[in-house]
């Protein structure tokens, strides 16, 4: 607590993310002190020249073409148009555009959604582990995060867990699939099941399934994606072009709301009501504009997936125990010190930056992002199996 005269929800903020701003401060600091040398697998920063297509891309759009190019914009037509029928294509789902709200990435679209279905005392119940900003966000709004852990073996989602943790106060879940940290794409029958249950505990009234699929194209092995909103019609996909075009500091994503949802025409309007009164959350003009061409543009995921292996691989060699994620930037070993934060300070002695699993609500375990360069991740690795025979030796 602060004698400041910040706001009671602010100051529980600083609270939640107090331990993060000091890992943030320290990683800034490292990064810093070892400059080129460093080994940065921490926060899913592209550590590579941004894709040439992407850039022309932009650049093209950034001459005005009439009076109005830079004028207030809300959700922009021909990016709404860009969204709903990739969503389509891509889904098989049948999204219209009128129910696409533009957003400035997905941590927006997280705070306009929950802002728009959340009163002052109701429960969101969150999957853990969580994104960081999931609870902030939540407090923001005047709500309560309440926590469901993922199933330990075998890293799908516990239906029952959740279940059990629905209340006459929950009026939300946020599910995020693709998983960031476990690589977890949830499976249809796990979607169907906690459909079931939801529709079921939504009598009284609606639950909201908010659904983070921010990774929902960096998926490997040719594997299948699955959207709850094929499942749940109180579904609205949650959307950031971040991770797709590895650059999150440009920021557009997008609140998409489910073909079959019930009152659709007021959820809308609710939507740009919640966009207003959460600071004009709409996303810059230039990417709107942009966004059918940026449609098709994508990290190199294959390329990713061969980082995953090239990494999984030479880290099982050298004695760490870690699973092979299906999709996402991330891998999750276990930390071979109880203390997953001290193994971390090990690996930055050896100019090796990683999450650790603290930080993410996952203890014992720490966080490899394979949004680094092949040159980085070759460095990188004679510096882990050091760290490790230290930790174990
Ligand atoms: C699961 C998940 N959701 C949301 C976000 C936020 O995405 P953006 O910063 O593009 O809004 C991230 C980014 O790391 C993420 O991992």
């Amino acid at each position: 607590m602060t004698d400041a005269p910040i706001s009671r929800r602010i100051q529980r903020v600083l609270e939640i993310g107090a331990p993060l701003f000091a890992l943030f401060e320290r990683t800034e600091r490292l990064v810093r002190e070892l400059g080129a040398d460093a080994c940065d697998f921490l926060a899913g920063n592209p550590q590579e020249m941004a894709i040439p297509e992407y850039v022309e891309t932009i650049h093209r759009y950034t001459d005005p073409k009439d009076a109005a190019w830079f004028a207030y914009k809300m959700s922009e037509e021909v990016a709404q148009e860009a969204a709903a029928s990739s969503l389509r294509d891509r889904l098989g789902i049948p999204f219209q555009a009128e129910d696409i709200a533009m957003t400035n990435a997905a941590i927006a679209a997280i705070a306009v959604a929950v802002r728009v279905v959340a009163d002052d005392g109701d429960e969101i119940v969150i999957v853990t582990p969580p994104h960081f900003l999931y609870e902030p966000l939540i407090v923001a709004a005047g709500a309560t995060a309440v926590r469901v852990p993922v199933d330990a073996e075998t890293l799908d989602l516990d239906v029952d867990a959740i279940a059990a943790a629905l209340t006459p106060r929950t009026r939300a879940i946020i599910v995020n699939t693709p998983h960031n940290p476990t690589g977890t794409i949830y499976r249809s029958e796990t979607l169907a099941r906690l459909a079931d249950v939801l529709t079921a505990a939504s009598k009284r009234r609606p639950i909201y399934l908010l659904s983070d699929e921010a990774y929902n194209r960096i998926v490997f092995d040719g594997r299948e994606f699955a959207s709850p909103a094929a499942f749940y019609p109180n579904t609205m996909v949650l959307y950031s072009y971040g991770k797709q075009l590895l650059a999150p500091g440009e920021r557009i994503g997008y609140i998409a709301l489910a073909p079959d949802m019930p009152d659709r025409e007021t959820m809308r309007i609710a939507l740009v009501a919640g966009q207003l009164a959460t600071g004009y959350s709409f996303p810059n003009a230039i990417l709107q504009y942009a966004l059918p061409e940026l449609e098709g543009i994508s990290v190199d995921v294959e390329l990713i997936q061969r980082r995953r292996d090239r990494m999984v691989a030479a880290l099982r060699d050298a004695g760490y125990e870690l699973h092979v994620p299906e999709a996402t930037f991330y891998l999750l070993p276990r930390s071979p010190l109880q203390d997953d934060g001290d193994f971390c300070d090990l690996l930055a002695e050896e100019r090796i930056l990683v999450m650790p699993g603290a930080m993410l609500e996952q203890p014992g375990y720490f966080r490899i992002s394979l949004t680094a360069s092949d040159d980085m991740i070759e460095r990188s690795l004679p510096g882990f199996a050091r760290a490790l025979k230290r930790a174990t030796g």
